[in-house]
């Protein structure tokens, strides 16, 4: 099948998600996270993402945003810290996640193939747009899709289905890319072609459906086209 469309996730994929931890542990009144950063943003990200996860089973949405806050709490508790002007620079700096170096370019070869473009991602509108914007890659994107169209987190169908529905194309037509592996298996069994960038080189997850493609890092996409 012919790819017309790629489509990438966000968090942990075009941007890094340990920036703000590693930024505000250099800045002053960061002192308190010098060591224990990256525990800190390890656990910021785990629990981001099992709370999206039980909150959409359980049918209790709420906005990233909200879920990204009680995700730092608790990380922020766990790393012993009760600091509220750190922790409102931290949510500050997670809305402005820089790009993973190779990104512009990626995109820029992505467009030169003459391909559509979207980010389909968990973020709230205003998370997405803020980020978007201050990595200045939205000129080299088509759309940029929020959970917050359907309600419930990934990786529920209603998510996947957004894509191709926006650009009545077929799933095949599809080049899904997350880093998030859970996020790129579940895009494959959805009927996508999927691109897992695996940074980490972790274990394949064990579940219903395994990526297309595993590369490790972004700079490969324009060769799958
Ligand atoms: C996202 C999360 C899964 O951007 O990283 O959707």
């Amino acid at each position: 099948m012919t790819i017309t469309t790629i489509v990438f996730d966000a968090y942990g994929t075009l941007f890094d998600v340990n920036a703000a931890a590693r930024a505000a542990a250099e800045e002053p009144g960061g002192e308190a996270l010098a060591e224990i950063w990256p525990q800190l943003a390890r656990d910021w990200r785990h629990k981001q993402l099992g709370y999206s996860w039980l909150r959409a089973t359980a049918d209790r949405h709420v906005d990233f945003h909200a879920v990204t806050g009680d995700a730092l709490d608790w990380a922020m508790e766990a790393a012993g810290i009760a600091d509220p002007d750190l922790r409102f620079r931290l949510m500050k700096l997670y809305e402005v996640l820089p790009a993973y170096p190779e990104v512009p370019e990626m995109l820029k070869a992505v467009k030169a193939k003459e391909m559509t473009t979207a980010i389909l991602s968990n973020g709230s509108p205003a998370m997405l747009d803020s980020a978007v914007a201050s990595a200045g890659i939205g000129a080299h994107l088509d759309a940029v899709l929020s959970v917050e169209q359907v309600g419930v987190y990934k990786p529920n169908r209603a998510v996947y289905e957004m894509v191709t529905t926006r650009f009545d194309c077929s799933p095949t037509n599809v080049l899904f890319v997350s880093a998030n592996g859970w996020d790129a298996a579940a895009a494959a069994g959805h009927g996508f072609i999927s691109a897992w960038i695996n940074r980490e080189a972790q274990p394949v997850d064990r579940l219903w459906s395994i990526p297309t493609h595993v590369l490790p890092e972004l700079s490969h996409i324009p060769d799958l086209l």
